[in-house]
């Protein structure tokens, strides 16, 4: 795991490879900075430093931070929203502070993607070990999956009608 910055003389940009869930929102978003074809694959000099900044806060995770020099920072969001993904983590957005049940502070920000399944090896962040794991968040088919692995003939299910 990696933590970069790639600066220009008007934003630094911040990179924690952890915290990167793989959604593509940045290559898709502005792709002459952020492109897997290219090394670094952060080129901050490609566009102006709006449109950099502007495309960071789209990052759900939060792996992709900025610090603009001349102190114009991210604003917090004026709401705090929690959403759980399908199958997946909950993206939360807002001025958040996550802590562990001795009330000590393990992380905050504006941008998190917090594990839903409990498999992460990167607590409190997804790590995309669900994949992994097959984690599903919707109880009705976790049951139909219990039912089918205790009577694959469904005669039970037919039966219980
Ligand atoms: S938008 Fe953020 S989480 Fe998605 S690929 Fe880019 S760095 Fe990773
Ligand atoms: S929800 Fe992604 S690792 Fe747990």
């Amino acid at each position: 795991m990696a933590k970069r910055d790639y600066r220009t003389d008007e934003i630094i940009v911040h990179w924690d490879s952890s915290r990167c869930i793989h959604t593509g929102i940045c290559l898709q978003s502005l792709n002459s900075v952020f492109n897997l074809r290219q090394k670094p694959w952060v080129d901050v000099q490609a566009a102006r430093a709006d449109e950099i900044a502007a495309t960071v806060e789209k990052c759900p995770s939060g792996a992709l931070t900025y610090t603009r020099l001349d102190g114009a920072g991210e604003a917090p969001p004026q709401t705090t929203t929690v959403v759980p993904t399908r199958d997946g983590p909950l993206y939360v957005r807002g001025d958040v502070e996550v802590r562990n049940s001795d009330g000590e502070l393990v992380a905050a920000g504006y941008r998190m993607t917090l594990c839903r399944c409990g498999h992460s090896q990167n607590q409190p962040f997804c790590d995309l070990s669900h994949r992994d794991v097959d984690f599903t968040d919707n109880p009705l088919v976790i049951a139909d999956h219990r039912r089918e692995a205790a009577d694959p003939s469904g005669v039970s299910r037919k039966s219980a009608g």
